[in-house]
């Protein structure tokens, strides 16, 4: 069976009890448990990772080179803006990533509206709550039949 990572980066731990008028209420283990449900309905394996510590993520993300995941999906939260650590770690995948917000990034701070993952990742999911996730694992769904 072919897997996907589900990464989530700092402070997205914390989903459920921060900021509820960006992010909803819904927990980082109720969103993890539907993408690992719709990723068995796809014929997938869901592995979701999350970490707030930068060099921890880097780590993981060179792991799923060797452990030979298929396509990456990150919420890297506020690194997503300025971590060209983790950018450069994303860089070294030869499979699909795809990034993904809860919020609506683009309609938020100026800082929020720039991504430095753009020139490594397929494409940006963002603004549709916890369905960012589900879009997003479609997207790569799609990615990897095409392959
Ligand atoms: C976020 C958006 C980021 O700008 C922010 O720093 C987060 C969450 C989102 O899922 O909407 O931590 O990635």
């Amino acid at each position: 069976m072919k897997k996907i990572l589900v990464l989530n980066g700092i402070n997205l731990n914390m989903f459920g009890k921060r900021d509820p008028a960006q992010y909803g209420t819904i927990t980082l283990a109720q969103i993890d448990e539907q993408v690992v449900s719709l990723g068995k309905e796809l014929g997938y394996e869901v592995e979701c990772f999350q970490t707030n510590s930068e060099g921890e993520m880097a780590s993981r993300i060179h792991k799923a080179h060797e452990d030979g995941i298929a396509a990456v999906i990150i919420n890297a939260g506020a690194w997503t803006h300025y971590s060209y650590g983790i950018a450069d770690a994303l860089a070294i995948l030869k499979v699909p990533v795809i990034e993904v917000h809860m919020s609506h990034v683009h309609a938020r701070e100026e800082f929020r509206h720039h991504s430095v993952f753009s020139n490594v990742v397929k494409g940006q999911i963002t603004g549709f709550g916890a369905n960012s996730y589900r879009l997003g694992l479609l997207a790569a769904d799609d990615l990897i039949k095409g392959e």
